[in-house]
């Protein structure tokens, strides 16, 4: 089958990713882990969405040994890393933009970091998170947030210039989707890696199902 762009642009990210995007993620990485529920079984099940390399769950297996850890993306040579990465994972190809429902499995916490902008229908995708989700269920979603004047005009410069991105979604319009998906905020904040780059991350919790 003909790769999509996202499939593209990461299959060829794969090998230097990792180095590439350290800083960002370490911090996008010690947000989640500051915020992390602590209430989860010792042998929870965490699946990551978009895992990339598989860096944040590689994290997660050194320190809770008994997590059964799960990352679905797009990209092939992301999900080889990850393979490599944490050996005890499960990594499924999965396209968000095909509703590949079937393809997420239930968890007891989702992650979703820095994947929105590739999606088509950001309010379709956070649909199908949440039809997954018991009640109480604990997501981690970080996006690229359109604050500031770099973000704003970096927006334009990928729209042209990357056919895998789609676009930002603004902070009012995203709580909008969260509130009818039936999604709780339960913490939140706008993290800035560096003076270019502004996230939004939230902690949200399953309100009903
Ligand atoms: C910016 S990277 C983030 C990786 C990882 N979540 C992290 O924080 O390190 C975006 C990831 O989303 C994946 N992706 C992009 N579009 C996708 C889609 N339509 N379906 C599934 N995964 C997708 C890419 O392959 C890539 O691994």
């Amino acid at each position: 089958m003909t790769k999509t762009a996202a499939q593209d642009r990461y299959d060829r990210m794969a090998r230097s990713y990792d180095a590439r995007w350290r800083v960002f993620s370490n911090v996008v990485y010690g947000w989640v882990l500051k915020h992390w529920p602590q209430t989860l079984a010792k042998n929870a099940h965490i699946v990551d969405l978009g895992c990339g390399t598989g860096a944040f769950l590689k994290r997660l297996a050194a320190d809770h040994s008994d997590y059964k850890l799960t990352g679905l993306d797009a990209a092939e040579a992301m999900l080889e890393t990850a393979r490599n990465a944490v050996p005890k994972g499960t990594f499924i190809q999965a396209d968000f933009n095909r509703a590949q429902a079937e393809k997420l499995p239930k968890a007891d916490l989702y992650l979703c970091l820095n994947v929105l902008h590739h999606m088509m229908r950001p309010d379709l995708f956070v649909a199908q998170i949440s039809q997954h989700c018991a009640e109480n269920t604990p997501v981690f979603i970080c996006h690229f947030a359109p604050k500031g004047l770099l973000m704003k005009i970096a927006g334009l410069y990928w729209s042209i210039s990357d056919i895998s991105y789609y676009r930002m979604v603004k902070p009012r319009e995203f709580k909008k989707i969260l509130r009818e998906h039936d999604f709780e905020i339960v913490e939140k904040a706008i993290l800035k890696p560096n003076y270019f780059w502004r996230l939004q991350i939230y902690s949200l919790r399953k309100t009903s199902n």
